[in-house]
């Protein structure tokens, strides 16, 4: 009787491990550990990234949380290439997705932006040397304005290496094109208008605005995962900003997205020499 029951105890121990190893099976398919190091690629809009997308050899389309993940390989390289929606919540969805299921070695985020300068016009490309969060403020409670208390700097610094790549990649293919690198201000507002420009410029500085590089920075710095920002500007905030997006954006959207693919040319991230 005894020894019955040990074996049916057995059996059952036997079943529940081999359940427990279906669902990890399972959840590994999902998981980290079946993917190579990814460049992870997001816009905005779709005219941000369809430019790559048909280019890219697609393995398969992955959806997590209402965003569409393209996998594949674009110039050779593993990417993941997706639209995340306009803003910092869904630029941060995407750069985490990214990091925890795509296995993200390097974040690139490519786009249009308003010009914050003088010196940046429309049909001109920034790259990121840093960004900052322009509507993070919690000075009342003693922090500087865009300063993240768990990050505990303002400015986030791109990637030199990925930097140097946009460049020497923008050199190829945009001859023409005035390049210029310095900083980007993020926040959760289209921003038009001499006020609101002045409201960023005076704390911040930088050559243009857009809705999603900061946040992207933020994810990639909690994570050690390096990010560079590439956007091209489609519109003047001090002039006629909404008609100039109507009219540019396309255009610079594409502009920006050719830099990315002469940039992947360029790039050799960790890339295991074999
Ligand atoms: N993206 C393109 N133009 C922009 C603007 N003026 N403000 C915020 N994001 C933008």
């Amino acid at each position: 009787m005894k020894m019955n029951a040990a074996i049916v105890s057995i059996i059952a121990l036997a079943a529940i491990v081999a359940a427990a190893m279906g669902a990890y099976a399972a959840f590994s398919d999902h998981s980290s550990d079946a993917e190579p190091d990814r460049y992870a690629i997001l816009g905005a809009y779709e005219e941000e990234i369809e430019y790559l997308k048909e280019r890219m050899d697609l393995e398969r389309t992955v959806t997590i949380s209402s965003i569409d993940y393209h996998v594949g390989t674009l110039c050779g390289k593993h990417v993941v290439i997706a639209k995340c929606g306009e803003g910092k919540v869904n630029a941060a969805m995407f750069a985490q997705t990214a990091i925890s299921v795509f296995n993200a070695k390097a974040i690139i985020n490519t786009g249009v932006a308003g010009t914050l300068s003088e010196e940046v016009g429309i049909g001109n490309i920034v790259i990121s040397t840093d960004v900052v969060q322009h509507d993070y403020d919690m000075s009342p409670l003693g922090y500087r304005p865009g300063e993240v208390p768990n990050v505990g700097e303002v400015y986030l610094e791109a990637d030199p290496e990925l930097r140097e790549a946009a460049a020497k990649g923008i050199a190829k293919s945009s001859v023409g094109y005035k390049v210029f690198q310095g900083r980007i201000c993020t926040g959760d507002q289209f921003v038009v208008g001499k006020e609101m420009m002045e409201s960023i410029t005076s704390r911040f500085g930088g050559l243009c605005c857009e809705m999603e590089g900061g946040s992207i920075a933020q994810v990639c710095y909690l994570s050690d995962v390096p990010f560079v920002i590439i956007r091209a500007i489609s519109d003047d905030v001090d002039g006629d900003g909404p008609a100039d997006f109507d009219r540019f954006m396309h255009e610079m959207a594409v502009l920006s997205a050719r830099t990315v693919v002469e940039m992947l040319k360029e790039l050799r991230f960790r890339e295991k020499i074999t």
